[in-house]
Parts: structure tokens; C-alpha cells; sequence
């Protein structure tokens, strides 16, 4: 292999025999050494294809928006680890950085700022979309709906200046329609944006303020709430950005592909996971004792009962991020309550797998989504918004991902193949009879 080469192009190649015959597959290798075999030509040159059950040896893309090391517990947006954005960093700052690719000027961040602050508004006829929802439709697809609605006000985003305008809008507008879908299940009247408080501040308005009263909004809280904002604002090709990728990639509307992952992360084997862990937490908690047994029925193949917060398709080493959050919990719990309880449990669980077997022979440590909801908790934030809150966060990461994509000189229309074991051909009066 060559030295030094643009990272993603051509440095080798690999030999695959099948038969008689031997064919060539070009290598590439990407900024931090890790090598792929560019297949695209495969089936064109040799008739077949390859079959990767969930995808987890294949490439979608070339990317140059985050870089994950799973094994060496490594997370960098743009080339900066987690842990100096997390310590430094706006969530505005780390949306602009995620987009853009470079940290924003300071000319640049205000003028950011600005535009966010005043599109955070939604049309009046919203609020009909909204009492169209039952009473306690769960926030999350009364989200994913709401944004995919928004496609009815705006035109999809073709030229680079409308797709900025529409990234601005939704990075706007989407914690307006995250507190109205609260609200709503509340049946609490919506409180207005205020374009006097920064991103995080103005949420947690929207979300507590009523028309009687208004919300203080703690610092702390505040400050807390953007740090879980950067830890979930992108993750390379996960599970949800995957979907905003595909459906992107037919040219669908921004706000359509977005709604695609809104709604895929609401699964619980991915965002819906935070839920999940308070709700296991609590579980074991109310009934004394029960941490062995639930740890006992996670590592029993026949049992489909799983430690919610543990286990990462690509960390197999400890998540960055569980790691900074756990530190949050300590700090946030202690500065302002909130259920120690369930952050013991948590810490007494983990302790248990970090020498468990099942747990360390097949890597298993907690990820994002194991301290995120006792933090949530801790806050205020209702059990039921905390798949919303990391739709808020990821949002940018999606947005970063759609256009990085558009702008792909590989760009083509997603489209797997499949291998086919059905029926062969058969006749309508065979089967008849
Ligand atoms: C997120 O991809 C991303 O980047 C996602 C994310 C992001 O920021 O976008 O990081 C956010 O989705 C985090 C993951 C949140 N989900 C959970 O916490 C749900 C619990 N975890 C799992 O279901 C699981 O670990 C996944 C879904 C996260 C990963 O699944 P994989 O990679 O398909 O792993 P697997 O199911 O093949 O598991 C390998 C083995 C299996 O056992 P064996 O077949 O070898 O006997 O590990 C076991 C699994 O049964 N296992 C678990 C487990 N996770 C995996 N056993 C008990 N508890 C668990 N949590």
C-alpha cells in the first residue's frame, strides 16, 4: 500500500478468486488507516453480490463528518474529540461545526444565532395539526408527523441558499414542535418562542412556562441540556441516519428524510433505548434485590429481556459519551436532586458486567443512552420526551449527513440487492388443484 494518498481513494487492491477466475478489487483507505474493498463494481464484473445481514461490514459512503474508533472508545466531529467540544462548545456552535465543517467565525456564529433565534416560530395552522392528535399520542411520531408536515409549508430545498434557509428553519423550528407535542399531551396551552433566550433556555420555556407562570430557567439545567445536545448530535451512519441518508437519497424533501430518522430512532434497540434504561431502572428499584435477576434474564439466550444502555454495534470498548454523562449525572444530582437511587442501580449494574463474563467476553459496556435518561430525569424532563431529546440532538448530525450526501460525487439512489429464497416459478392452476 502506498503512503501517503487522499484519504478514500485507491491505494491497493485485493484478489477474489471464485472458480477459474481471479478478479481485482480496488482498497481504499480512509484518513485513520481504516481500509475498505470497494465493491461497486462487483456484480457487473463478476455477477455476484454480497449478502451483510444489518450492514455490519459495509460502507455506505465516504465521510468526513465523524469519526468513530469502537475499539479504542474514540469519538471526533470534524476532527475534534467529544470530550474538548463537550467541555467548550454551544450546541449552535457544534451544529454549525457539524454542517459546515469547521468551526464557526464569531461573525458567523452570531448571525447563526440570529437566524435561529427568529425562525423558531410555526404557522398558526399547526396548532390544528396538533388537536388532531390523541390526548396522550406519544410525543415521538406526534414529532416525526409534525416535521414531515412542515414539507406542506416550505418546498423542498433544491439550491445551496434555499437548502441553508430550510437547515435554519428546521434547527429552529423543531424544539418549537418538540415542546407543542408536550404540551399538547399536557393539554397545557403552547407558550411562544422568546427570542431573548439562547436554544436551550428557550426550550425549556416552551416546555414549563404556562400562561400563569413563568419558568426560571436554572443555569445549570440549561447548560446541562446543551452538553446532552453535542453528545447526541451525530454518529456516523447509525440506524437513523441511515434512513435519512436513504430516503435523501431518492431526493426527498430535507424535512421528509428527517422525519425518516425521527421515526427510525424511536426504536428501542436505538434512540428509544434511553426510555427503556429508566424504565428498567425503576423496575429494579420497586422490586428489592431484582438487579441479579434482571442482569441474570439480560444473559439468558431464551429470554428477550436485554440490559437497556449496554452493548453498541461499533463501541467495543466503553462509549465516550456514557462516560461524560456519568460525570454529569454525579455533578447535576448533586447540584440540584434528582434520583441518586437510579444512578446507584446504574453504577452498581455496571459495576457487576465490568467483571461478568457474559458481559466482557462479548464487550458489552454501557453506551449513550444508560446515563442519559437519570440526567433527563434529573432536569424535569418528562420519561416519555426522552427520545425526543436526542431527535433535538441528532438533528444537526442528520442535517450534516443529507447534504454531505447531496453533495457526494459517489451520489446514486440508494438500492440494496437481496438474495431471493422463495418459490421458484410456479403456475396459478398447480397450486389450484
Ligand atoms: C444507540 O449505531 C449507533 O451509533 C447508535 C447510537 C447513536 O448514537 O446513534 O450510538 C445510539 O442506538 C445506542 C444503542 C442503544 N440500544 C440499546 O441500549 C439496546 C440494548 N443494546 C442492544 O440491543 C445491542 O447491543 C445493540 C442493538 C445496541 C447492538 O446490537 P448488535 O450490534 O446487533 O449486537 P448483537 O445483537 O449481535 O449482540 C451480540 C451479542 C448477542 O449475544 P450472542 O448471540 O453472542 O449470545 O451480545 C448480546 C446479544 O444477545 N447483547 C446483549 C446486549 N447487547 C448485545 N445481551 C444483553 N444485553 C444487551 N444490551
Amino acid at each position: 500500500m502506498t503512503t501517503e494518498t487522499t484519504p478514500g481513494t485507491v491505494v491497493d487492491h485485493a484478489q477474489l478468486r471464485i472458480g477459474e477466475k481471479t478478479f481485482d478489487l480496488p482498497l481504499v483507505r480512509g484518513s485513520e488507516g481504516e481500509v475498505a474493498i470497494d465493491i461497486r463494481n462487483l456484480r457487473r464484473d463478476t455477477g455476484l453480490i454480497t449478502l451483510d445481514p444489518g450492514y455490519a461490514n459495509t460502507g455506505s459512503c465516504r465521510s468526513a463528518i465523524t469519526f468513530i474508533d469502537g475499539e479504542r472508545g474514540i469519538l471526533r466531529y470534524r476532527g475534534y474529540p467529544i470530550e474538548e467540544l463537550a467541555k467548550t462548545s454551544s450546541f449552535l456552535e457544534v451544529a454549525w461545526l457539524l454542517i459546515n465543517g469547521e468551526q464557526p467565525s464569531q461573525a458567523e456564529r452570531e448571525s447563526f444565532a440570529e437566524g435561529v433565534a427568529h425562525h423558531t416560530m410555526i404557522h398558526e395552522d399547526f396548532n390544528r395539526f396538533f388537536s388532531a392528535l390523541p390526548r396522550d399520542a406519544h410525543p415521538m411520531p406526534a414529532l416525526a408527523a409534525a416535521v414531515g408536515a412542515l414539507a406542506t409549508f416550505y418546498r423542498a430545498p433544491e439550491s445551496d441558499e434555499d437548502v441553508d434557509a430550510a437547515v435554519t428553519r428546521l434547527i429552529a423550528k423543531m424544539p418549537t414542535l418538540a415542546a407543542y407535542s408536550y404540551k399538547r399531551s399536557l393539554g397545557q396551552p403552547f407558550m411562544a418562542p422568546r427570542n431573548d433566550l439562547n436554544y436551550s433556555e428557550n426550550f425549556l420555556h416552551m416546555m414549563y412556562a404556562t400562561p400563569c407562570e413563568e419558568y426560571h430557567v436554572d443555569p445549570v439545567v440549561a447548560r446541562v441540556l446543551d452538553l446532552l445536545l453535542i453528545l447526541h448530535a451525530d454518529h456516523e451512519q447509525n440506524c437513523s441516519t441511515s434512513a435519512v441518508r436513504l430516503v435523501g437519497s431518492s431526493r426527498a424533501h430535507l424535512f421528509a428524510s428527517i422525519s425518516a430518522g425521527i421515526s427510525a430512532l424511536w426504536g428501542q434497540l436505538h434512540g428509544g433505548a434511553n426510555q427503556k434504561v429508566i424504565e428498567m431502572l425503576e423496575q429494579i428499584a420497586s422490586t428489592e434485590g431484582s438487579a441479579d435477576l434482571f442482569l441474570e434474564r439480560a444473559k439468558d439466550r431464551d429470554d428477550t429481556k436485554r440490559l437497556m444502555g449496554f452493548g453498541h454495534r461499533v463501541y467495543k470498548s466503553y462509549d465516550p459519551r456514557a462516560s461524560i454523562l456519568k460525570d454529569a449525572c454525579v455533578e447535576v444530582i448533586a447540584k440540584r436532586g434528582g434520583s441518586s437511587r437510579l444512578l446507584e442501580i446504574a453504577m452498581r449494574l455496571e459495576e457487576i458486567t465490568l467483571s461478568d463474563d457474559y458481559f466482557v467476553s462479548r464487550k458489552l459496556y454501557p453506551n449513550v443512552d444508560f446515563y442519559s435518561g437519570i440526567i433527563y430525569e434529573a432536569i424535569g424532563i418528562p420519561v416519555n420526551m426522552f427520545t425526543v431529546m436526542f431527535a433535538l440532538g441528532r438533528l444537526p448530525g442528520w442535517i450534516a449527513q443529507w447534504t454531505e450526501m447531496r453533495r457526494d460525487p459517489d451520489f446514486r439512489i440508494g438500492r440494496p440487492r437481496q438474495i431471493y429464497v422463495g418459490p421458484t416459478e410456479r403456475r396459478l392452476a398447480d397450486s389450484t388443484g
